[in-house]
């Protein structure tokens, strides 16, 4: 769908008029392009006096072969030459140098007053991020810190990675990671997601990490190779950018829509090599069809529960079927499928359940108390679920803000507007985004996360 604001800012005429009425300005988000590297361009490393997590950062950005500089700081210079990270020398009095990420490791912060590292690394290079930037602050877990001050003050770090993205502009996202005791080793993931154009749309952001299995060798350009997967509403929209972006990492696809789409489910399969379940998934044996379509595929991997309706009429206007329809749809319908599936040997160890919740499901929506209803269920879903699963399986959730498709090409002209610039990128999401999020929760190394609810919104101010 267009963003004919977007197209018009960029144009000669359209630059003066927005820079003079003081309009929003889009950014065009850097996005992820095969064969690219995970991040282009150098990153800027600091820490907080005895923090814990520098090794493990170091060794995922030697990984990724990333452009890495740091201040004096000898604590973090022996952390990354432990591990082999050839850390370039970076004076705060150069102004010159810019850079694509700055990457903090808070998890040394044990008290109010040291809070202050976080200034003190940020301050001087506020103005030296580019456009598509990264701010990633990474911290202990509250709920696991040593002590009440070191469990408050790195509660407090949320609140500065969610005013740095409302802040900083020119697309630069921000985002806050939680790293449980023990955990250090399945940062990989996170941190590749969140340094790489993959993250364009999400921003303002807490990331959980625990500890889990990490899976050894894997194929980063192929993530997904040898799994199987069903995506649900793959015919269109952002179903169909899921479906393309898990065959991308290596994934056999199963789409999965309504009878009446087949046709469009058959070409979207065809494009990614996938195979077709024309399948109502409100169905009461829908979890075993689906069981049995991955069944000659080495059994199911991976499901991602994105079938989804709309159905708005304010709460006195909404008959009884429109609620019915649109929670048995967006909520009890996943509910049956992970049940039958978690109960039934349908789903594989090291297994991925991915659900599509919405903003509207953490902020409420004038006219959407039912599809509200279904959104924040799917968050209880993911919460609740996710404490009871074993062998590796986990089960996370997006939850898209106003992403360009047809449904939000159908919204009024004013309130869609809104939605699209009420947000720290000043404009819509793609279904990519959406999609390049899934895979992250889908992707072999990201046993880690589980319980994750993680916003593609562009840091909208709705739910905030
Ligand atoms: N577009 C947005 O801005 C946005 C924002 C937040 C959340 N979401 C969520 O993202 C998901 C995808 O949205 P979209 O914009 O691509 O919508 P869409 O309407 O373009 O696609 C939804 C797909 O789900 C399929 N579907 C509906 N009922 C089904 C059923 N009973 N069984 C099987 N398939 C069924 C539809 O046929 C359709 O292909 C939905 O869960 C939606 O609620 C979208």
């Amino acid at each position: 769908m267009s963003d004919q604001y977007q197209t018009f800012a960029k144009s000669p005429i359209g630059k003066f008029v927005i820079k003079n009425l003081g309009l929003p300005s889009p950014t065009a988000l850097d996005r992820f392009e095969a064969g690219a590297p995970v991040i282009q361009g150098a990153v800027l490393l600091g820490a907080a006096v005895n923090s814990t997590l520098s090794g493990a950062i170091s060794q995922v950005l030697s990984n990724i072969h990333a452009d890495t500089y740091a201040g004096n700081n000898a604590q973090l210079q022996q952390a990354a030459a432990d591990v082999g990270l050839n850390l370039r020398a970076f004076n705060s009095g150069d102004k010159e140098s810019k850079f694509k990420a700055l990457v903090f490791d808070a998890s040394g912060i044990e008290n109010a007053d040291q809070l202050k590292d976080l200034y003190n690394f940020f301050n001087p290079v506020a103005r030296q991020i580019l456009s598509s930037g990264r701010v990633i602050v990474i911290g202990t877990t509250p709920e696991t810190a040593g002590s009440v001050s070191a469990a408050i003050a790195q509660r407090a770090l949320e609140g500065f990675v969610k005013s740095v993205g409302k802040e900083f502009k020119k697309g630069v996202a921000a985002e806050l990671v939680y790293v449980d005791q023990g955990a250090e080793a399945n940062l990989e993931s996170t941190l590749r997601f969140l340094l790489s154009p993959r993250s364009a749309y999400v921003s303002g952001q807490v990331i959980r990490v625990s500890k889990a299995d990490v899976a050894k060798e894997i194929d980063w350009s192929k993530p997904l190779a040898g799994k199987t997967a069903v995506v649900t509403g793959a015919s269109r929209g952002i179903g169909e950018a899921i479906a393309h972006v898990l065959a991308r990492d290596g994934a056999h696809v199963i789409c999965l829509d309504i009878p009446p789409q087949q046709a469009d489910l058959e070409r979207v399969a065809g494009e990614i090599g996938g195979s077709v379940l024309a399948l109502d998934i409100t169905a009461a044996d829908a979890g075993e069809k689906i069981k049995a379509a991955a069944a000659n595929k080495g059994g199911l991997d991976i499901i991602v529960h994105n079938a989804g309706v709309t159905r708005d009429k304010t709460l006195a206007n909404m008959k009884p079927e429109l609620w019915d329809m649109v929670v048995n749809i967006n909520l009890a319908s996943n509910e049956r499928v992970n049940d039958y599936l978690l109960n039934n040997d349908g789903l594989n160890a090291n297994g991925r359940i991915v659900c599509v919740s919405s903003i509207s499901g953490i902020a409420g929506n004038l006219g959407q108390t039912n599809y509200a209803v279904s959104k924040a269920g799917v968050i209880g879903l993911v919460k609740f679920t996710a404490p009871t699963l074993k062998n590796g399986i986990t089960i996370n959730a997006v939850a898209p803000g106003f992403i360009e498709t047809q449904m939000t090409a159908a919204i009024p002209f004013a309130i869609r507007e809104a939605g699209r610039r009420m947000n720290s990128m000043s404009q819509g999401g793609l279904p990519v985004d959406v999609a390049e999020t899934i895979a992250y929760f889908a992707s072999t190394a990201s046993t880690g996360l589980n319980g994750n609810v993680v916003r593609v919104c562009g840091q909208s101010l709705l739910g905030a």
